[in-house]
């Protein structure tokens, strides 16, 4: 009998034990006090088996009844001093873990970073390598050695940004095109995402800022076929299959042949809407075979190789894909507007 009670009163000792292990608040712990030494506690009914204990017991049964109370006052007291740390190092640290979590939001690509993305993607796929350059540029990158004539009325201080010191902020990410051919020899096969800057009066289509990718590849007979099938790989590439590019005869300095090019407008699948202006067309990049000049500008040799240029605009592009009617959504950084990608 008396084994029995001992045997007992070890298991309540252990539930206490268990249950103080992970107590939260004050609560659990006063909840494991009443379960085991309260008035109607696991071990307070248990010593009132005391009774049916054999006299030669009693005092041995009795010691097990002590020891067992004190050994439960010790771990309510212990399991107390722990909530309070814990609560002490939560307020140090300024944390109120009784308040509800906030809910952070989770930021996505700005439309135009997107298409720039994609752009980079799919010329890498066709084995163009990236390139970069400055936004600051020298007239000489930026216009002298892409053939510009002194008078090109591009050069205008009304057309462009220029610093004190003569430099501009480029109007064109094609100065890049001559950071490259002067640092390797041909053969070239490069693209430059990048922003670029002109002093346009702001509209559905104009910004003073905004980005172009320029593309170039120089090998030995590379001809104008090559560009237009490059041309309209990522025509399909970007926009699917459907759609159809067109070249049309254009001039830039550092171009000859120079064209513009047009894609089918995606908007009406080529039967003429608001945005093409019902000519079922939308021009989307300037292209051409790299001049001989520009070549010899970055010591090459116009008679061994030949190459074309490309420049797109990637707002235009942004605009088609996703539709948007006018380019200063783009740069009003309007929630409701950026929220939708
Ligand atoms: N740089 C030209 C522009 O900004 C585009 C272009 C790039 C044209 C490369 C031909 C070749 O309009």
């Amino acid at each position: 009998m008396s084994l029995e009670i001992i045997e007992k009163l070890n298991e309540a000792l252990n539930n206490v034990e268990v249950s103080l292990q992970n107590v939260s608040n004050a609560q659990d712990i006063e909840d494991a006090r009443i379960a085991s030494i309260g008035r109607k506690g696991a071990i307070t009914l248990l010593s009132r088996e005391m009774k049916s204990v054999p006299a030669e017991n009693k005092r041995e049964v009795g010691m097990a009844f002590n020891a067992a109370k004190n050994k439960i006052e010790d771990l309510l007291k212990v399991a107390q001093e722990k909530l309070e740390d814990a609560q002490s190092d939560s307020e140090a640290a300024g944390v109120d873990l009784t308040l509800p979590g906030r809910k952070w939001h989770a930021g996505t690509k700005h439309p135009v970073t997107r298409v720039m993305d994609e752009c980079v993607a799919i010329f890498r796929r066709m084995g163009f390598i990236v390139a970069d350059g400055p936004e600051i540029e020298t007239v000489y990158n930026n216009f002298d050695a892409l053939n510009s004539p002194k008078d090109h009325p591009a050069r205008d201080p009304r057309d462009t940004f220029y610093f004190d010191d003569g430099r501009l902020l480029r109007t064109q990410t094609s100065p890049i095109q001559i950071r490259v051919m002067e640092k390797q020899d041909p053969p070239v096969r490069i693209v430059a995402p990048g922003r670029t800057f002109r002093r346009d009066t702001p509209d559905a289509t104009h910004s003073m800022n905004f980005h172009q990718i320029e593309g170039l590849y120089i090998n030995k007979d590379v001809s104008l076929a090559d560009l237009k099938s490059i041309l309209l790989a990522f025509a399909h590439d970007m926009f699917g299959d459907t759609i159809g590019i067109r070249l049309r005869p254009h001039f830039f300095p550092f171009t000859e042949p120079s064209v513009e090019v047009d894609f089918s407008c995606i908007m009406c699948e080529g039967k003429g809407c608001r945005i093409c202006k019902n000519s079922g067309w939308i021009e989307i990049a300037g292209a051409g075979m790299v001049d001989p000049n520009v070549l010899e500008s970055v010591g090459y040799n116009p008679e061994e190789v030949s190459g074309f240029a490309f420049g797109f605009g990637i707002e235009r592009i942004a605009m088609l894909k996703y539709r948007i009617g006018d380019i200063r959504y783009l740069y009003e950084n309007d929630k409701r507007f950026l929220t939708q990608f």
